[in-house]
């Protein structure tokens, strides 16, 4: 039996599988995009400060929409990352004019029209938002915090509500659109918490939550299983949401140092392969609560991970630097 090359083909019907992309990735790598994946983000081109940054009201809209036009005229379907956080947004939403801080009131009516903007300008095209991103950092040493939530700019003004609003906002604007809260360390026990109380809270209040976004930015030792995950998964899920793992990378980074190219052992590689494999085999076992797993980004040579937390060499996904095929790649398309 001739095995699929394609992460899509090999993973159909069981979940969505893409990636991340950047505007230069569409034109030179749009071949093997639309080979691979039927799933596709925008790293960055649908953020806030990349969509609205010349103030209120006045959008370019041209790099998302590209790659957006390119994704579904290519049968590939198309998140929205994202509408609410606190990093790479606009200062304009808080400003008063005089260099203070603007009203509650201003702020949340300037939070509306964007939503409705950006949400209306994708509508029909884009068929999941991240609507907030990354509010809650309960225990997370060195990060201003109220009771767990994040002192960002949309906290301190609007209060804890801006997540309510933010989806109420989005399901005005697109009620068609499948409405995600999207974070990082999902696995941490009290962020868990924190997230089943926001899907709880707007259930109650009737505002549409349909899914939750795991980064899942891991390395080849963090998380030591899936099992916690797994189990944050299946609580999801039994309150009638979906989820997506949304921003998948494994570094190669722990206690040992990873320096340059010749770093990246087969060893290495080979365990990484097995991580990649675990994940996928774990959402495979959770397919009805599971739709999609993006990784964030495609060619390694691309990866934030070379900018963040500092400039340094990874290799945390599955096409090399050349944009050929890694063992976790491989990996991913026996198990599929
Ligand atoms: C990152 C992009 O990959 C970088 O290119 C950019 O400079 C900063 O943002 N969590 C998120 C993503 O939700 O939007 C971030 O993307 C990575 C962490």
């Amino acid at each position: 039996q001739t095995q699929p090359e394609s992460l899509a083909q090999a993973w159909q019907g069981i979940f969505k599988v893409g990636a991340a992309i950047s505007p230069g990735q569409v034109m030179y790598g749009g071949t093997l995009i639309e080979q691979q994946f039927n799933i596709i983000v925008a790293e960055n081109a649908m953020k806030a400060g990349s969509l609205a940054r010349a103030g209120e009201g006045q959008y370019d809209f041209t790099t998302a929409d590209a790659m957006v036009d390119w994704a579904l005229a290519h049968k590939v379907a198309v998140r929205g990352h994202t509408l609410v956080w606190h990093n790479q947004s606009v200062d304009w939403m808080f400003d008063d004019g005089h260099g203070g801080t603007a009203k509650r009131e201003v702020v949340v009516a300037r939070l509306r029209k964007y939503i409705h903007d950006v949400v209306g300008h994708f509508r029909g095209r884009v068929f999941a938002w991240d609507v907030v991103n990354e509010a809650f950092v309960p225990d997370e040493p060195g990060t201003e915090q109220v009771k767990g939530w994040r002192s960002s700019a949309f906290y301190q003004v609007i209060g804890p509500e801006f997540i309510a609003l933010a989806f109420q906002f989005a399901h005005e604007a697109d009620p068609q659109a499948l409405l995600f809260y999207n974070d990082y360390s999902t696995e941490h026990p009290a962020k868990h918490q924190m997230i089943l109380a926001l899907i709880r809270d707007l259930q109650a209040k009737g505002i549409p939550i349909h899914g939750i976004g795991h980064q899942s930015h891991y390395t080849i030792a963090q998380p030591a299983d899936f099992k916690v995950l797994e189990q944050h998964i299946v609580d999801i899920g039994k309150l009638g949401l979906t989820n997506h793992i949304t921003e998948l990378d494994i570094s190669l980074h722990r206690d040992i140092k990873v320096s340059s190219a010749d770093d990246a052992t087969p060893e290495l590689l080979a365990l990484q392969a097995q991580r990649y494999s675990d994940l996928f085999a774990m959402c495979a076992r959770q397919r009805d609560k599971v739709s999609a797993v993006l990784t964030w980004g495609i060619s390694d040579a691309g990866s934030w991970l070379r900018q963040w937390p500092q400039a340094r060499f990874d290799a945390p996904l599955l096409f090399d630097d050349d944009m050929e095929p890694k063992p976790a790649f491989d990996a991913l398309i026996k198990l599929g």
